[in-house]
């Protein structure tokens, strides 16, 4: 029998990282996303640019290297498939049923005279999240006539906006157990060509406006507070200088009486500027 040490997978040599070259694509990836990508992250990071190289012709990770130095828009598409867009619609249901029961008829009544509210999904990916939190919103106000409801939504990854905007999606990312009401009135039913897909209604999609925003910025461009921002799932990515960046950025950008989303693995980093009120939800603290 063959000894299975002389077996060995098909990457083209040319196509292998070098330490120094993964540590300058890391250094590059942390110093303009916050994202951090350890020496295990060697593999991720050759297979999802391997795709770029070939687009080019390009014939090695240096050259590669040199062109994403060089050509911003190929920065952004780097990113692109670097970054983890992997999302659900009503994902960790627990806070959509918070959202509903506790967070909206308490913003509604602080804002009763103003009518006006602000949410932001923050790491919105393909937009499953915003259109999970405008369909709760929707459901808990029983529609939003006569009110001024934004919403934002925002991410690194210009591609995974693009499908955002579009709202078509598989109709199996719908959680089994949606009740087909809900769906009847947020969703359409793909026919033909698009059997199998979904598609958000309009006056849903019209709820919400999708934008590049890189959180590694040091300035967000809002000149108004928001009174929910949801960032889930989006911070575990990240080392801890941009941890605290991203959270010191969530306190001023969020209204005194306002509430914070984070995934169900994230914490404050002991940031005591916000306190718990619900399972990884936060109010600011009064220190
Ligand atoms: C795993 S998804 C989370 C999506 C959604 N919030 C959820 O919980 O289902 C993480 C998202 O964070 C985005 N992201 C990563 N780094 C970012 C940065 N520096 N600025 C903005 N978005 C970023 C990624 O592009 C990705 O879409």
């Amino acid at each position: 029998m063959a000894d299975l040490k002389s077996f060995d997978l098909f990457v083209p040599p040319e196509l292998s990282v070098s330490d120094e070259i993964f540590h300058l694509f890391s250094e590059l990836i942390n110093i303009t996303s916050g994202i951090k990508l350890d020496e295990r992250k060697k593999g991720l990071l050759t297979s999802r640019l391997a795709k770029r190289l070939k687009k080019f012709g390009i014939q090695s990770f240096s050259e590669y290297y040199k062109k994403v130095k060089s050509d911003n828009q190929e920065l952004v598409e780097m990113l692109n498939c670097i970054s983890t867009n992997t999302t659900k619609f009503f994902r960790e249901q627990y806070h959509f049923e918070y959202l509903k029961s506790k967070v909206i008829p308490d913003v509604i009544e602080i804002k009763s005279r103003e009518k006006a509210v602000r949410i932001w999904s923050a790491g919105c990916s393909t937009g499953e999240e915003p259109y999970s939190i405008a369909i709760a919103v929707h459901e808990a106000m029983g529609g939003i006539s006569g009110w001024n409801m934004k919403m934002l939504a925002t991410d690194i990854s210009t591609k995974a906006l693009d499908t955002a905007h579009s709202g078509i999606y598989e109709y199996e990312e719908l959680p089994d157990d949606t009740p087909l009401p809900l769906l009847g009135s947020y969703f359409l039913r793909g026919t033909g060509e698009h059997a199998g897909m979904i598609k958000v209604k309009d006056f849903v999609r019209d709820m919400i406006r999708f934008r590049r925003l890189n959180l590694k910025e040091r300035e967000y461009p809002f000149a108004k507070t928001f009174d929910i921002i949801f960032c889930r799932n989006v911070m575990i990515y990240f080392d801890e200088h941009m941890k605290r960046h991203v959270l010191s950025m969530f306190h001023r950008h969020l209204s005194d009486n306002g509430y914070l989303f984070l995934g169900h693995s994230e914490t404050m980093i002991g940031n005591e500027k916000f306190k718990p009120v619900y399972i990884t939800v936060y109010k600011k603290s009064d220190i």
